[in-house]
């Protein structure tokens, strides 16, 4: 029995379906694409990262700890700090019956402060704490120094409870925060602290304003030149208090306050005057017409684009329902988002009505809007807001209209149930065909997923690319936190115990055949007439003429048509003799070198010279 194995374009396997994604992944450590930071005391604890293209490190915030690590290799050239919490206030923390490991110091907030110091906070022992950590350029030997004398307490900045869900945004010395702000947990809250503005929060146990929030994600985005006009947005899930249908109803909020918010005169006094929120939806069309939702909001990623007031959001979601179970992942623009807060306000009229659509006559200054040029200068501050406008304020927290995603549909759905995803981090790239985000997404075992998803204007669909299944983790670990620079064409993947950095492409996996190359889709990656390599919008000429890539389509034939494909492949074809017993069995194995591969087995029996094309198995 013959078995003609044709490499280049197709490739052959036998056994499960995950098999060759096992093989693809292992790659990683053979082509040396990953380096991987272990604390050196086993347990990283890791809350908190931060990446800093300005000094080259990532600074990494885990229990009792905080790291420094090189941009360039993670595993090497690290510096720490042991900041562990008291002895006092560990032994008050085990006192009131806490755990030993909840007694740590859990490092929270690492924010890049001014040009020669970050801000760092700890829970320590629920009693949290903030300092400042002096860092240094390489020339300073990587400097990186606690500054001990410079302790200050940290409620409002830091969570007390290691595993509360926190958020948290530095803007011009202003900490703007997302947290339980109690010893118990029970107080949420959105607070602004630090600088030299008021400190302003959200009025406490206002179950309109904020009701069980998981905080997810904060940013800045300005709406225009006016920088009296910038917002900070947060992005949440909380209990729905309109939602109709179930008094347990979760849904993925984003909520926005000015930067410059001084609270109100008479009401609302040192509370946010601009605190408005709405509804995130992300859904796809089920059967007899009512919608899925997905909205417990697992992670969000701000994509910047060149004009820094227009990124794209990201948002990657998990359903709350027992039937359906899956992942969705939406894409919002901040116009959209921006319309929605520009649109009606939802309203209440009394304690036995429903948030109903409010038409009445709203306010001037517009309820939301900050105190700046923009909005006619009549007001220097929010203090100056007439009491009409800030008393509308306090009862209107809720606009009326949710924010729909960009084709109002998922860009990917997954409902294998095959893993958790967790994390979400975009890059955008130019490709021979036209741009696209390629999706890095952390699941609950050491792997990421690298995948673009491709709209079909005709079929209103998307089409989704699985391009690589990267294990970053030898341990199948939750990720829990991840960063990206399109700068280093590198992402920082953290787990509980280590941190990896694993380059975007590494072209060369996909072998010298143009076909491959072709097939592998990957937008990064482009035959040059002699290998797969990093392509480049912007290219040199004369390997341009050469330059081969498909992402739309990955047609191979048409794009190595006269690259001598069908040859070519032959040529490369790696003709194996396996001698089988009759009766019996024997494993053919082959190893696919891209997930978009094809697997064609042709079987040519003896003494017979047709080659018959699908074998069984
Ligand atoms: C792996 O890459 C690093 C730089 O990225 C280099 O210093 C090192 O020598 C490489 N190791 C191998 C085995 O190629
Ligand atoms: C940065 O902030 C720290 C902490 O307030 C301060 O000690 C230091 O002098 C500041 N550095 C610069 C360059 O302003
Ligand atoms: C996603 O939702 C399901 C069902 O509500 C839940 O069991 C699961 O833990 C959630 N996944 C994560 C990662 O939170
Ligand atoms: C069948 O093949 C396996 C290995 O492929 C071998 O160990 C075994 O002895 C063979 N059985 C017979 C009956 O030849």
């Amino acid at each position: 029995m013959y078995l003609l194995i044709i490499g280049g374009l197709t490739d052959m396997q036998l056994g499960g379906g995950s098999k060759d994604w096992e093989n693809l992944s292992t790659r990683l450590w053979d082509l040396n694409r990953t380096s991987v930071f272990h604390s050196p005391s086993g347990y990283l604890g890791l809350h908190t990262m931060l990446l800093d293209e300005y000094q080259e490190r990532l600074f990494v915030g885990g229990r009792d700890l905080v790291y420094s690590l090189s941009l360039d290799r993670v595993s090497e050239n690290y510096r720490q700090i042991h900041w562990p919490s008291t002895p006092r206030q560990a032994e008050e923390c085990t006192i009131k019956g806490r755990d030993a490991d909840e007694c740590a110091n859990y490092i929270r907030v690492l924010h890049r402060y001014n040009r020669t110091h970050l801000l760092a906070c700890g829970t320590g022992a629920f009693d949290p704490l903030c300092t400042f950590i002096r860092v240094g350029h390489p020339s300073e030997d990587y400097l990186f120094q606690l500054e001990w004398h410079k302790f200050e307490r940290g409620r409002g900045r830091c969570p007390f409870d290691p595993s509360s869900s926190f958020i948290s945004t530095l803007i011009g010395g202003e900490l703007f925060a997302g947290l339980y702000n109690d010893y118990w947990g029970r107080d949420a809250a959105v607070l602004r602290t630090m600088g030299r503005m008021p400190h302003i929060r959200t009025e406490p146990d206002d179950e309109r304003l904020l009701k069980e929030p998981k905080f997810v994600g904060s940013y800045m985005i300005p709406d225009n030149e006016d920088r009296d006009d910038n917002k900070v947005y947060f992005f949440f899930t909380e209990k729905a208090l309109e939602a109709e249908t179930g008094a347990h109803a979760i849904y993925a909020r984003v909520g926005r306050v000015c930067v410059n918010d001084m609270g109100g005169q008479r009401m609302l006094v040192n509370k946010w005057s601009t605190f408005l929120k709405t509804r995130l939806i992300c859904s796809v069309p089920g059967m007899n017409g009512i919608d899925t939702h997905f909205d417990e909001l697992e992670d969000v990623f701000l994509l910047q684009t060149r004009d820094n007031k227009n990124p794209v959001i990201f948002g990657l979601f998990n359903t709350t329902s027992n039937i359906f179970r899956g992942y969705a992942i939406c894409v919002y623009h901040i116009a959209s988002i921006r319309a929605a807060f520009n649109g009606p306000y939802a309203h209440k009229e009394g304690p036995e009505y429903h948030w109903s659509l409010y038409e009445g006559k709203v306010p001037y200054p517009r309820p939301g809007s900050c105190a700046s040029k923009v909005n006619g200068g009549l007001y220097g501050s929010t203090k100056d807001y007439p009491d009409e406008a800030v008393r509308f304020a306090r009862s209107h927290p809720l606009m009326y209209q949710p924010i729909k995603p960009v084709h109002k549909r998922p860009i990917l759905v997954k409902t294998d149930g095959k893993y958790k995803l967790k994390q979400i981090a975009v890059d955008r790239v130019e490709a021979e065909d036209g741009q696209y985000d390629v999706l890095f997404i952390g699941t609950d075992n050491g792997i990421v997923l690298k995948v673009i998803t491709i709209y079909n204007q005709d079929t209103e669909s998307m089409e989704e690319v699985i391009l690589e299944e990267m294990q970053v983790f030898k341990v199948p670990v939750p990720i829990i936190s991840m960063e990206i620079s399109s700068k280093r064409q590198q992402l920082y993947v953290g787990s509980e115990s280590a941190v990896a950095q694993v380059k975007f492409h590494q072209c060369d996996m996909y072998g010298t055949a143009c076909a491959d190359c072709c097939l592998a889709r990957d937008p990064y990656c482009a035959w040059d007439g002699i290998s797969c390599s990093r392509y480049y919008p912007t290219g040199m000429q004369a390997k341009r003429r050469f330059r081969r890539q498909d992402v739309r389509h990955g047609n191979a034939a048409q794009q190595c048509f006269g690259q001598q494909l069908i040859g070519e492949a032959l040529e490369k074809t790696e003709e194996r003799i396996v001698y089988g017993i009759e009766y019996n069995s024997t494993l053919l194995e082959c190893t696919p070198r891209t997930l978009q591969a094809k697997v064609i087995w042709f079987v040519q029996r003896a003494h017979e010279a047709r080659k018959e094309e699908g074998l069984s198995y």
